[in-house]
């Protein structure tokens, strides 16, 4: 593994998620070790995605890759949020191109009964956990460890893959309650005792995916997921890491999702980062949120939107940038290498507050 990463640790990130001054705004981008990267393709050709997961010093290696290009204030884990559930004895596969499909997925209360608590995280993810140390001796930023969010999984759980409507997940979560409950409380004690783990084996941040809750209207949110993505949050305040809750889509759900309990909220780029944020509460901190798909387009047009973004932001305290999702495949990596100096450079603060 490399040594060449600059030897002085870079708080900046942990600073910004608890809205503490900082000398240039944050940045790092969800999917920033992807397939946009052609080192990243050259690492996992033909591999399957699950087992390049399960091979800690690949999956390091594949953590490590953005930072070599860009200097990122952040790295995330490689894993996928079906991890842990592939390890609880559901069979997951993860086809490129289309994401997570469980050829067997869940219907009814019996089917709920396949998914039981509790992880057991030497005996299921100590490959993960292995990661996690393996990059604390490599990293000079902090490394953010992350989980998918019960409706998330559960969605996959329920639909058998990537879905449009959610139809069978909303069928059950309306249709049989109970086992719903069932279902979101075994997978929220599944999420809690892997993220403690992460933090225990040595992650300073984390982010709690609820990538397709957006598909839900205010009162479904709070009634069917609200309470265990709180659950969670409140069982991870002891440990002192900042936590973020990132959905897409989620404009219409910002106050609830602030009474989840996060320390910073990730928005996609549907909304404009200041309305996002006096949504939230200018008390939590924000990450967010350029358009991933402007990433394609000419610098040119990158910087504007980007600008845009930060002037949004106004430099208040707690903003992480990022895009509003993960970076798409066609992005060219020079545009993000040159997204991360733009942050840097515009955000400098010359002995106090100023931003373009
Ligand atoms: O760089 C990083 O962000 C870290 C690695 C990471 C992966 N998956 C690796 C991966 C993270 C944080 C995830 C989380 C994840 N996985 C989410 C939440 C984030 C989001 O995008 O909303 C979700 C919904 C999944 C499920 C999943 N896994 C999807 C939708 C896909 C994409 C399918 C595709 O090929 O377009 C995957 C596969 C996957 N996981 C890839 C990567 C880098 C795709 C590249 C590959 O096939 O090698």
């Amino acid at each position: 593994m490399s040594t060449d990463l600059p030897a002085e640790f870079n708080d900046r990130f942990l600073r910004a998620c608890r809205l503490e001054p900082v000398d240039r705004t944050p940045v790092w981008f969800m999917r920033q070790a992807g397939r946009y990267l052609p080192e990243y393709r050259e690492l996992r050709k033909d591999r399957d995605i699950l087992d390049l997961c399960r091979t800690p010093e690949l999956a390091a290696e594949a953590t490590l890759l953005p930072l070599r290009r860009m200097p990122l204030d952040a790295a995330i884990l490689f894993s996928d949020i079906m991890v842990p559930v592939a390890e609880m004895g559901v069979e997951v596969r993860i086809e490129p191109g289309v994401g997570p499909i469980v050829d067997e997925p869940f219907r009814s209360a019996r089917d709920v009964a396949r998914l039981r608590p509790p992880l057991e995280v030497e005996a299921n993810v100590s490959y993960v956990l292995e990661t996690i140390r393996l990059l604390g001796k490599e990293l000079s930023v902090p490394l953010i460890g992350f989980s998918g969010a019960p409706f998330t999984i559960a969605s996959y759980l329920i639909e058998g893959g990537a879905s449009r409507n959610f139809e069978r997940t909303k069928a059950l979560m309306h249709g049989d309650r109970r086992t719903w409950h069932h279902l979101m409380t075994n997978l929220t004690a599944i999420v809690t005792t892997y993220l403690r783990a992460q933090i225990e084996a040595g992650v300073q941040a984390v982010q709690v995916f609820d990538s397709w809750v957006g598909t839900l209207d205010p009162t479904d949110y709070a009634h069917f997921v609200l309470p265990h993505s709180r659950e969670i949050f409140s069982a991870l305040a002891d440990l002192g890491v900042p936590r973020i809750h990132f959905g897409v889509g989620t404009a219409e759900l910002l106050g609830l999702m602030r009474d989840a309990g996060a320390d910073v909220i990730g928005v996609d780029w549907r909304i404009l980062l200041n309305d996002a944020w006096e949504r939230i509460g200018f008390d939590v901190g924000i990450q967010g949120n350029l358009d991933p798909a402007v990433c394609l387009a000419p610098w040119e047009a990158v910087e504007v939107k980007a600008l845009a973004v930060l002037r949004r932001a106004a430099g208040r305290p707690g903003h992480v940038f990022n895009l509003g999702h993960g970076v798409l495949p066609g992005t060219p990596p020079e545009n993000l290498e040159r997204l991360v100096a733009l942050v840097h450079e515009r955000t400098a603060k010359a002995g106090g507050a100023e931003w373009p």
